[in-house]
């Protein structure tokens, strides 16, 4: 009896042994910098990294070793982060840059520990990611986001310019919620979402723009006070971000219009909060940027670069450097196609 329970024991040992065996052995350890953790949209990114860890871990037989840090928007810290990544041995690195016009100090310390650099949703300038073999950049294109923002815009005027034209005149008058200075997508998604407009012939004029540095707050706060001065002459906002949005949004509701009194606000991300303000009417269409995706991107190039592999591979490369993710547009009709599941 007691020899049949030890027998018992040592197969379930050995059985326990053979599963952590094998290639689970190697560990392939990940140092993620993020600009900063409290942005909505990195957020979700960052979860979604690690949500697929174990995706990875299965289909490499590999234990993923993921260290997400918060650079809390300083590039000294994140440098230092960086620093200390490299000091331990990481395999490869992921940068959410904090200035994107820094990049070439985190290149050129990476190459000078051999270790591949994975740029993320912070494009740094092609000079400096041209400098070694080994940097990439996972993101989305600053102009496509811009021009399906325009576009849903576009499209509502196409349909009904009376509704958005509200003082009868046949020219569109906007706010613009820029987001961050510097930053590719505020540049870009300004440029082109309203480049879009003017292309197809609509009239456009600019009341007020506002950089609100990607959040809330701020862009709450300056929607009261363009509601203020300009009231019901506004017609539009851009934000090109949900947050932004919601924030403008915010403002609206406290000086108490409802969704059908609201100006048309447009945003960009398909966040959790966006699609349900969506769903509340408030918020008319944003643009898909696939944090889900790009997750996967960053996770499957990062494994590849750690065990050598060609990353071409693992994951579709544009000058051997970018890999893009589409933007999709999110309207009222296709708005259940990404609402969250109900459990
Ligand atoms: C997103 C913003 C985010 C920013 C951070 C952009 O692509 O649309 O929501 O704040 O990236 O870098
Ligand atoms: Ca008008």
């Amino acid at each position: 009896m007691v020899k049949k329970r030890y027998a018992a024991a040592l197969a379930a040992a050995l059985l326990f042994l053979t599963a952590c065996g094998g290639k689970r052995d190697e560990t392939i350890r990940v140092g993620v910098a993020l600009y900063r953790q409290d942005d909505t949209f990195i957020t979700s990114l960052s979860q979604y990294l690690q949500q697929i860890v174990p995706e990875q871990e299965e289909a490499r037989d590999v234990k993923i070793n993921l260290n997400v840090v918060d650079g809390r928007g300083s590039q000294t810290t994140q440098n230092e982060q960086v620093d200390q990544f490299l000091d331990r041995g990481y395999d490869v690195i992921c940068v959410n840059i904090v200035d994107r016009t820094a990049a070439a100090v985190i290149i050129d310390k990476a190459q000078a520990a051999q270790v591949p650099v994975v740029f993320f949703n912070r494009e740094p300038v092609e000079e400096d990611l041209n400098r070694w073999e080994y940097a990439y950049y996972v993101g989305t294109r600053a102009d496509e986001a811009g021009r399906i923002e325009g576009g849903l815009v576009l499209d509502a005027w196409r349909a009904d310019p009376g509704a958005l034209d509200r003082n009868g005149d046949g020219v569109l008058q906007y706010v613009m919620l820029e987001g961050e200075p510097g930053h590719q997508d505020s540049l870009l998604r300004t440029e082109y979402s309203v480049r879009t407009l003017t292309a197809a012939g609509v009239p456009m004029e600019k009341l007020s723009n506002n950089a609100a540095d990607w959040q809330r707050g701020p862009a709450r706060l300056r929607m009261q006070r363009w509601l203020e001065e300009l009231g019901g002459a506004i017609e539009v906002v851009f934000a090109n971000n949900d947050d932004m949005a919601l924030g403008a949004i915010d403002a609206c509701l406290d000086a108490g219009m409802t969704a059908e009194e609201m100006p048309f606000i447009v945003g960009v991300d398909a966040t959790a909060p966006a699609l349900r303000a969506m769903e509340e009417g408030t918020l008319r269409g944003t643009v898909l940027n696939d944090a889900a995706g790009q997750a996967a991107d960053i996770l499957a190039l990062s494994c590849a670069l750690a065990q050598g592999e060609d990353p071409g591979a693992a994951v579709e490369l544009e000058d051997e450097k970018y890999c893009w993710r589409p933007h999709t547009a999110v309207t009222r009709e296709n708005l259940a196609e990404f609402l969250p599941e109900a459990p």
